[in-house]
């Protein structure tokens, strides 16, 4: 392979040094800044892991309020944005518009754009995490040709969010505490991933020095993928198309010919199973029993895949377990989000990942630009050939 390890694919070549998020595949595990996913899962709440993402240590009462507080504060968009939103068609998918308009706020915020400045770093910080679930919020709320809505006082991140989508200001959203602490553990779950497609996305964008709201708008833009955070949805619209059980034989015939893959199945690096998902079906039995939802047909096709595919030896020898999103949009679906927000809400869980990677890269003094290599396979040098000459 000449000067370089060719390495397509990133599967053995370690990018950066990291001190944020620890993942053992074998065992099936990760760890945010040390603290195990299932203990924040189960204790925390979305902004102190965003807290801890950011900072490294868990926030004491005080600074966990501060930074309640400035999130709070950021949460509104500039008036002026809404204009962006009403350029794009009513059916856009609200992903092609979060990726243009969270694109735009660097249009907006130019007070904040110096990334060698800590303090700018921190405002943008907050100004992406805060506004980010406001622009999902409003794209979806503009393909329903609701009135654009605010954050309010008082309600948790999730809450919020929740808020925003479905409020009127005929019928104020009634929040239910069991969904509302369902989504935020998804959120939770959603929110880091160490060097994943969009975050490799993010650190190499930002390497250039480009500022962060457009380096994460180009990881919303990888982050859309059927294989990256695409999943969710992707899962959904497969569970609609097998239908019910009686149909799983042929669609695991169809598996094992590679006509189709089992979404929701498979990870680059967990050979195990994916701690996210043990917590994410057991949160989508709390929600569905929580709705008397216990019997919904598309849950029990999820688990009867599940176990199909574990017992397979397709799926053993190629150590295939279910991901994080296999049991998701379930979740999410029971929740009432419609399905094509499933991905804009990963996509603002994963926001805070995304900034405490790039915050971790342009503080590094080392930081260099991200420029891989190749194995030029094309042509040999040749002669240019006059257009009348060619044949
Ligand atoms: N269904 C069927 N076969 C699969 C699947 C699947 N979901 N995933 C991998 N395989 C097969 C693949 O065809 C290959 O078989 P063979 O050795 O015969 O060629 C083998 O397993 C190894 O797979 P790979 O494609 O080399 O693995 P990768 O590390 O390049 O891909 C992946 C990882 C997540 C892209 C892939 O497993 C996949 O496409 N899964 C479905 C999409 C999905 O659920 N993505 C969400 C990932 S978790 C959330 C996130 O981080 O975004």
């Amino acid at each position: 392979t000449g000067m370089f390890t060719f390495d397509p694919g990133f599967l053995a070549t370690a990018a950066c040094e990291s001190k944020i998020t620890f993942i053992d595949g074998d065992l099936g595990q990760l760890y945010y800044r040390g603290y195990p996913i299932e203990q924040l899962a189960e204790h925390s709440d979305y902004l102190e892991s965003c807290y801890l993402l950011l900072n490294g240590e868990l926030p004491t009462a005080q600074q966990k309020s501060d930074f309640d507080y400035m999130v709070l504060r950021h949460t509104m968009l500039h008036d002026q944005i809404h204009n962006f939103f009403r350029g794009f068609r009513r059916d856009a998918h609200p992903m092609a518009v979060m990726v243009g308009v969270v694109g735009a706020l660097s249009a907006f915020y130019h007070d904040s754009l110096d990334i060698n400045d800590p303090h700018h770093r921190e405002v943008s910080a907050f100004r992406l995490i805060a506004k980010v679930p406001t622009i999902a919020a409003q794209a979806y709320r503009y393909s329903k040709g609701l009135p654009f809505s605010y954050p309010k006082a008082g309600l948790s991140y999730a809450e919020n969010f929740l808020h925003m989508m479905f409020s009127t200001p005929v019928a104020e959203y009634k929040v239910n505490p069991v969904l509302a602490k369902a989504l935020d553990r998804i959120f939770i779950l959603h929110a880091d991933h160490e060097q994943n497609a969009s975050t490799s996305t993010v650190r190499l964008a930002g390497s250039s020095g480009a500022n962060p709201f457009a380096c994460i708008a180009a990881g919303i833009a990888c982050l859309w993928g059927p294989s990256h955070g695409g999943a969710n949805e992707a899962v959904l619209k497969m569970l609609d198309e097998i239908g019910s059980v009686e149909n799983v034989p042929a669609f695991m015939e169809g598996v094992k010919n590679k006509t189709h893959k089992l979404m929701g199945f498979g990870h680059r690096v967990y050979k195990n199973m994916d701690p996210r998902a043990k917590i994410m079906k057991q949160t989508c039995d709390e929600v569905l029993n929580e709705l008397g939802l216990h019997n919904d047909p598309k849950f029990k096709l999820a688990m009867e895949l599940e176990k199909i595919a574990l017992e397979d030896p397709y799926f053993i020898e190629r150590k295939l377990y279910p991901n994080v999103d296999f049991y998701s949009g379930i979740v999410l679906s029971a929740i009432g989000i419609p399905v094509a927000m499933f991905t804009p809400i990963f996509a603002l869980a994963r926001t805070v990942g995304w900034i405490a990677h790039w915050t971790e890269m342009i503080a590094d003094p080392g930081m260099k630009i991200g420029r891989p290599r190749q194995l030029y396979t094309g042509a040999q040098r040749r002669d240019y050939v006059q257009v009348d000459a060619r044949r």
